[in-house]
């Protein structure tokens, strides 16, 4: 078979993948409930490189606003190993089988960084997990109270650029091609999502954020059904805008304020979370969640950084980031006492350190004691 043949071959089988997969959307749930009864065991996975060090501080973090809970038998920490990248590489998946039955048996997962290869095909063990466990709406807040800015953004988690991202074609040297899907439900869910966050928590501005203009198909739709499931919401303004004027938007002191919720496709919520995350402080600052019918995963919105461990410089890294994801964890466990508790002392905790992720500044260790003592 000639290598163009094979890429036919190739593209027919995505097509019939896909369209599965659309179907199948059709009979997905929505997110699990929990209540303040609940019995709910947490998985820990550390991930690699600067993971371990910042998730050792939300475990003992998490281990001291669920004290009562824990001893209880309420809720149970699991700690899952086995998500490294020397793991990953010498099995050659993404996400190791029996790794992946460990995290379907916890009800949520505290996620660290894991490290994606660049080039080869191993896919991102993110994405790998997003996929398997339908995680569908990834929820990134974003807050400068002293500029007024109150941002969630919900990003398309399971299609969009990266639901094929590893499977492209390059027919011959001289031609690469990848695609982007998007399908109703896919859009849906995440629309309704973004639109029930804004009716609960009394916002009036749904901003929908797309490229419309030049991924007329894909990004066409997802603003169609983003605007559809807008109709349901008579009291929220639902606002198209395009993505780069949005990322310019972002920096815009005269207006950026007014932004409440944003919902895109994944792609463009992946870019545009690390700006917000930036203006915030850096991306050490934010979490992130990633939620879907069954299961939920929480994580720091940064990297593994290779670099600070190769540098022998990573007990500097911040785990704001990871702490804060916990906070969501909580809330999202229906454990509001303990995620405020925890939130006011990550707060001021970051208020009086001085996170640089490097010598000179304060270690995790020191960021995690304080946390500890202003709980
Ligand atoms: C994120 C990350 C991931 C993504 C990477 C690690 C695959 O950048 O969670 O934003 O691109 O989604
Ligand atoms: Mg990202």
């Amino acid at each position: 078979m000639s290598a163009y043949e094979e890429a036919i071959l190739h593209f027919r089988q995505l097509l019939d993948a896909q369209l599965a997969r659309a179907e199948r959307l059709r009979a997905a749930e929505p997110p699990r409930r929990f209540d303040a009864q609940s019995r709910v065991t947490i998985g820990l996975a550390p991930g690699d490189g600067i993971g371990p060090v910042i998730m050792r501080e939300a475990q003992r973090a998490a281990e001291a606003v669920l004290d009562d809970e824990l001893r209880a038998g309420r809720v149970t920490l699991r700690t899952i190993d086995g998500l490294t990248i020397e793991r990953r590489l010498a099995l050659g998946q993404p996400v190791p089988a029996d790794t992946l039955e460990a995290i379907r048996a916890c009800d949520v997962l505290l996620k660290g960084p894991t490290t994606t290869p660049k080039g080869g095909t191993m896919e991102s063990a993110n994405v790998t997990l997003r996929r398997e466990l339908d995680l569908y709406a990834n929820v990134r807040p974003v807050r400068i109270p002293s500029e007024g800015i109150d941002w969630m953004f919900y990003r398309e988690n399971t299609e969009g650029e990266y639901v094929l991202g590893s499977q492209g074609i390059q027919p011959d040297a001289g031609l690469a091609m990848d695609f982007k899907v998007t399908t109703v439900e896919g859009t849906r869910r995440i629309a309704r999502a973004a639109f029930e966050y804004a009716r609960m928590n009394g916002k009036t501005n749904v901003a929908i954020v797309t490229k419309a203009n030049i991924m007329k198909k894909t990004d066409g739709l997802f603003s169609a059904v983003a605007h559809e499931v807008a109709n349901e919401y008579p009291g929220i303004e639902a606002e198209d805008w395009y993505i780069d004027i949005m990322a310019a938007n972002l920096v815009n002191p005269a207006i950026r304020s007014r932004f409440q919720v944003f919902v895109l496709p994944n792609l463009y919520g992946d870019i545009i979370t690390d700006e917000a995350a930036q203006l915030q402080g850096g991306v050490g600052t934010a979490g992130s969640a990633n939620i879907g019918g069954r299961y939920a995963m929480f994580e720091a919105i940064h990297g593994s950084a290779p670099r600070m461990v190769e540098q022998g410089i990573a007990e500097y890294a911040n785990p704001e980031s990871i702490l804060r994801a916990l906070v969501m964890l909580l809330r999202h466990i229906a454990r509001p006492q303990a995620a405020q508790r925890l939130e006011a002392a990550v707060n001021a905790a970051s208020d009086v350190l001085n996170m640089t992720g490097e010598p000179g500044g304060n270690t995790a260790r020191q960021f995690g004691d304080k946390v500890l003592s202003l709980l």
